[in-house]
């Protein structure tokens, strides 16, 4: 991780663009597990610094910001467990702060903005930051209508009947509301109730909560409202959405109406007019940190005035007029009994210690990451040290160093397995990578779930009525006319569960047409596209516009493959590789480090017999050679913005790319046209700024019907 990453400030132009990409990727999949599937698997320092990164690579390349940029977007998509509710006015995210610099920064940038002199007060408050799920109250004449989570910040889930459930939120208002106002606030769990909850869950036999926060997602977010009931959630109200009349005029008298009524507001809240007494008042409430009784995990600071607010608005994902101040992790140090090679979906090698339990921040910690395998080579960390942990505010705690001063005389330096633990495939480390991988592929056990989650995923397979959900089933099923381990498995599972007893249509989740239905769109996949069937594959690196060149390249399966199988990259200085992988390399966009993946994936006989079996259900088409030298759009780098109408983004881009152009998800120099829609906004706002052609939907297909 941290090792071999390069600083923002070295990027390149194309290494900013694949780290963006990364990046994007990433913390939409941490966004995933933290807000719709309430199990994170990292710290929340880790997510912070990778938002970090994100942010240093957008500022310094602002025309690489992507459509789907971690900054655009608040929490994740919306599950379907709920009904959807459009937020009146959008749910934000709060900016960090994690010095005492940072939080005299944002004071002075809230006074340049509003050109106030650096020397005149400024009165701002500070409160506790719950660590819990925000929630949206909305009222009309006092009664609650709504009760909606964040989601994405623009639709949350309506979790009205859950909240009816919660004590301190009030049905009917007391004093005298505005017509409209929506009250937002946190809801969380407790310290003794959580713990409570674990306890009758460890008695039931059900899975026990990482932390009172998962607790009060997991308790708020459940179809049957008497599990909300019995599970003790409480409720902080610190701001408002839609208002018909403020009832104040500043963020304190806004607080102080809410406790009026009728909610419950922090007692910590304080406003001042100079930066050292917030920085105080943050010293105080981190004092008071473990005995209030609930989780925080900072403090919030908000410019008082709501006009001066109003004045500030908002950037992106988080208002100018306020910010977060992160609590530093909580620290111990305890035994390292063992280390544990853990295998992830991707067939990374990820090691993890195995501690002699010890409380950190009133948490029992048992493990802890140790990233990758060069962070034990550098800290020579050992089997049997003495380590220092670090548990920022939940859960992965992570090994910081050692104590020398109390190694044991026989510890001896840990040896990095170079063979996958699940499948003793080779692991190995890409030039450099941080990460040792299992090259097992679509045969070890760790990655294969994953691997064939992918392979049925829209830009792949795209077999409708498989998702994840029917992939877990279909792979974790012990019967043999239902399971599926490989791609070929999905395949014969109509033949297989023709001639069983055990029959899909009656187990739940499934019913005959569903059945009938699924059957039909893998039979409907038997003929696929060759991009898409190299997609399916997941060879690393080969994603679908690294499939879609190879496969236009080499336009039919097996010249690839048997390029694939015969190339040999270069041995050594001078030598520029044998006549395949020359080949492999003179297709266009394709580089060493996508040339060896190819390499790598065809050499594994493990690979090689799963892609037999498939192929002896599957037949992936050849690829038309299409003529664009009539293409109007030839060679030319194509943006999509705004709504389309007469055809998908998906649509569109296979469109272009069979007319010969490029499709490129920012505008930049290099852009040549943009086609815009209805709504389109900050694209096309830069593509007539740098003088760019921007036509419409229609005069698009007007342009192509040729
Ligand atoms: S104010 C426009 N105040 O922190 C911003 N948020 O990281 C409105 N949070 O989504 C938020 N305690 O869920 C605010 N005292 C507090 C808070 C608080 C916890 C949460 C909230 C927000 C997240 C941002």
């Amino acid at each position: 991780m941290s090792g071999t990453i390069k600083p923002v400030e070295s990027l390149d132009e194309a290494e900013a663009r694949q780290e963006l990409e990364r990046l994007a990727r990433e913390i939409a999949e941490h966004d995933q597990r933290y807000y719709s599937e309430d199990a994170p698997t990292i710290s929340d320092a880790d997510y912070d610094a990778l938002r970090q990164r994100n942010l240093a690579i957008e500022a310094r390349f602002p025309t690489l910001v992507r459509e789907d940029s971690p900054t655009r977007r608040i929490g994740t998509t919306v599950s379907t467990k709920f009904a959807k509710v459009v937020h009146a006015v959008p749910m934000l995210s709060l900016d960090n702060a994690f010095s005492d610099e940072d939080v005299q920064e944002f004071v002075e940038r809230v006074k340049r903005f509003l050109r106030f002199p650096a020397d005149k007060p400024l009165a701002i408050t500070a409160e506790p930051k719950i660590d819990g799920l925000s929630l949206s109250l909305r009222y009309e004449k006092g009664r609650l209508l709504t009760a909606a989570t964040r989601g994405d910040g623009t639709t949350g889930e309506n979790v009205t009947a859950n909240a009816r459930t919660i004590a301190d939120i009030p049905n009917v208002l007391s004093g005298n509301p505005p017509d409209v106002l929506e009250v937002r606030g946190e809801v969380y769990m407790a310290h003794a109730d959580f713990a409570e909850v674990n306890k009758r869950n460890e008695a039931a036999g059900k899975p026990l909560f990482a932390n009172p926060r998962n607790a009060a997602a997991g308790s708020l977010r459940q179809l049957d409202t008497s599990i909300t009931a019995s599970r003790p959630l409480k409720f902080f109200a610190y701001a408002c959405g839609e208002v018909s009349e403020m009832p104040a005029t500043t963020q304190m008298g806004m607080v102080s109406a809410f406790a009026s009524f009728g909610f419950k507001t922090n007692p910590l809240m304080r406003v001042f007019n100079k930066t050292e007494d917030l920085l105080a008042h943050y010293m105080e409430i981190e004092a008071q940190r473990a005995t209030l009784g609930y989780d925080i995990d900072g403090v919030v600071y908000k410019v008082d005035s709501l006009e001066l607010q109003g004045r500030l608005g908002f950037v992106s994902r988080s208002p100018r007029w306020a910010i977060a101040h992160k609590f530093p992790a909580e620290k111990a140090s305890t035994l390292l009994i063992d280390i544990d090679i853990q295998v992830g979906r991707t067939g990374a090698l990820t090691p993890v210690a195995r501690l002699e339990p010890v409380t950190v921040g009133g948490v029992v910690v048992t493990n802890a990451t140790l990233h990758n395998e060069d962070y034990i080579k550098n800290l020579d960390i050992r089997i049997g040290d003495t380590v220092h942990i670090q548990r920022a505010g939940d859960v992965i705690p992570q090994v910081l160093g050692v104590d020398l001063d109390k190694r044991p005389s026989g510890a001896v330096e840990y040896p990095f397995p170079t063979e996958c633990p699940i499948c003793l495939s080779h692991a190995v480390r890409e030039d450099g990578e941080a990460v040792r991988r299992c090259t097992g592929g679509l045969i070890c056990a760790a990655q294969a779930v994953e691997r064939l989650r992918h392979f049925v995923s829209r830009g792949a397979f795209d077999i409708e009525g498989l998702g994840e959900k029917q992939i877990e089933f279909f792979f974790n099923a012990d019967d043999p006319s239902l399971k599926v381990r490989s791609p070929a498995d999905i395949f014969t599972l109509r033949k297989r569960q023709s001639q069983s007893l055990v029959k899909l249509e009656n187990i739940e989740g499934f019913g005959p047409t569903s059945v009938r239905k699924l059957f039909d769109a893998i039979d409907d996949r038997r003929e696929i596209d060759f991009w898409r069937f190299l997609h399916g594959l997941g060879i690393r690196h080969v994603g679908e516009t690294n499939s879609k060149r190879l496969a236009r390249h080499f336009i039919n399966f097996q010249a690839l493959r048997e390029a694939g199988e015969q190339a040999v990259p270069p041995q050594g200085k001078g030598d520029t590789g044998n006549p395949s992988w020359q080949e492999l390399r003179s297709v266009s966009g394709i580089g060493d480090v996508v040339a060896e993946a190819v390499v790598e994936f065809f050499g594994e006989d493990h690979n090689r017999q799963v892609l037999d079996e498939l192929l002896a259900e599957v037949t992936p088409r050849d690829e038309v050679r299409v003529d664009t030298s009539s293409s109007p759009v030839a060679g030319k780098t194509i943006v999509f913005t705004g709504g389309l109408e007469r055809m998908s983004r998906d649509e569109a881009k296979a469109m272009a790319e069979k007319l010969g152009a490029k499709v490129s998800g920012s505008v930049s120099k290099k852009t040549d046209l943009v086609v815009a829609g209805p709504g389109a906004g900050s694209k096309l706002k830069l593509a007539s700024e740098l003088g760019i052609e921007v036509i419409n939907e229609d005069q698009w297909f007007e342009r192509v019907k040729g």
